[in-house]
């Protein structure tokens, strides 16, 4: 039998603005906004004064509010806030990736210390319900791989550049004027936002906990003409994927840019949109497609862990306990396609074999083979001038 459900919410920006709609729009659902708690005591807002406060006591003291929704833009802050909160034994939404990728292995303990939910949808791929279909659906269904298109604002500029003709640099700029990039883009185009949420998502689908300071992450920020140039020579666009796949025993994790052509799932999920590939033992290939970032489609995945807090869902953490013996490694052969401009640049990287190479006066690139380790030690995200695409076969 569910029950009503009385909410506290942290945070009244895009995601919490956009909780508050859906809740309104949607009928029959069991859950009431009680409280809201914010930062800005000078800023004007859509409801009442008598929603909001400043102090988060306000929410995490008081015995009227079961669920707390942390929607902040700070992940420091909102740790504080849904740690405290599982300590006092309320069950806890969050959209906040960053903070579980952080903080995933304390985070998880604390639920089973206080035997609080954590429910967090809304933090992996905005809209797409891939959390609940990795704890549920694919329980007995043994993965091999979850890849996929993880971040809205890439995804839009990738778009733009390979349909508009325009370079990186000017569509970035179209995109944060539009909202659709923050002013600082690093945490999006460098990758680390898809890197925060692979991490979460390999452990409910493999069962392994990764700290993202572990897995390297290569971003778009220095995509030149040149590379969209022979993107499309080969038929093929530029997306910046995240990887998690099985190779026997070990499992390979990364974020970078990657060559789709015409037959792959992902070539055809534009704009905002995210794409999750699950590969899987006995389904095969199964694609799941949806707006990754947004107000409404992400309080929709919030909305839907309020409603399964209604009666009493929590995630298990199936494929901890499945006898899956799988472990993190970077011991990974990868194909790829590196542009550079001086001669000493395609010293940075130690190739295992070199299978192309090309050199005009304007730019230079090779195809070669070397180790995921080799990517990481290398630091090349430091490297200005050069492009990494992985070509994969
Ligand atoms: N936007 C998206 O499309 C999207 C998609 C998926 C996940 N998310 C995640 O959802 C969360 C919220 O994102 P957003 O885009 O809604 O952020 P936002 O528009 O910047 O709003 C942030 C809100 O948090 C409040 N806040 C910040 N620090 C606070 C504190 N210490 N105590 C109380 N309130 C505090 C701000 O208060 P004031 O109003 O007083 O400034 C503001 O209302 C983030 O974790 C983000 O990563 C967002």
């Amino acid at each position: 039998m569910s029950k009503k459900l009385n909410i506290g919410l942290f945070g009244f920006g895009v995601v919490g603005q956009g909780l508050y709609d859906v809740l309104n729009k949607t009928q029959g659902t069991k859950a009431q906004i009680h409280k809201i708690c914010v930062k800005d005591r000078s800023k004007p807002r859509s409801l009442p004064s008598e929603y909001f406060t400043f102090d988060k006591e306000d929410i995490l003291s008081s015995d009227e509010i079961d669920v707390v929704v942390e929607l902040i833009d700070n992940a420091e802050d909102a740790f504080e806030i849904v740690s405290t909160a599982l300590r006092k034994g309320k069950a806890v939404v969050t959209a906040n990736k960053k903070m579980l990728a952080e903080r995933f292995q304390e985070l998880f303990d604390l639920q089973h210390r206080h035997q609080a939910p954590l429910l967090y949808e809304a933090a992996t791929c905005g809209s797409i319900p891939i959390i609940r279909n990795l704890e549920e659906y694919y329980d007995n269904d043994f993965l091999s791989a979850l890849e996929g298109i993880f971040n809205g604002t890439t995804n839009y500029i990738l778009t733009k550049v390979f349909e508009e003709n325009k370079s990186y640099q000017e569509v970035l700029r179209a995109a944060q004027v539009l909202g659709f990039a923050e002013s600082d883009p690093t945490l999006d185009v460098e990758g680390f936002d898809a890197k925060y949420k692979l991490c979460i998502l390999m452990a409910h689908a493999f069962g392994v906990f990764i700290e993202p300071q572990f897995v390297f992450n290569y971003g778009i920020s220095k995509l030149s003409v040149h590379d969209i140039q022979y993107a499309r020579e080969k038929n093929s666009k530029i997306k910046l994927v995240a990887h998690g796949r099985k190779h026997g025993e070990k499992l390979a994790v990364y974020v970078m840019p990657q060559f789709v052509d015409q037959g792959h799932l992902l070539y055809n999920v534009h704009n905002e949109y995210n794409g999750v590939v699950v590969e899987a033992l006995f389904s095969d290939k199964q694609f799941f497609l949806g707006k990754g970032a947004g107000g409404h489609p992400t309080a929709s995945a919030v909305l839907s862990d309020i409603a399964a807090l209604t009666y009493d869902y929590r995630y298990e953490y199936k494929k901890l306990h499945q006898p899956i013996n799988i472990r993190y490694s970077t011991d990974l052969e990868m194909k790829v396609y590196y542009r550079y401009s001086r001669e000493e640049q395609l010293n940075r990287l130690r190739f295992n074999t070199i299978l192309e190479r090309y050199e005009s006066q304007s730019y230079r690139y090779v195809i070669g083979t070397l180790q995921l380790s080799e990517l990481i030690a290398s630091e090349i995200e430091k490297e200005e001038g050069v492009f990494l695409v992985q070509v994969v076969v």
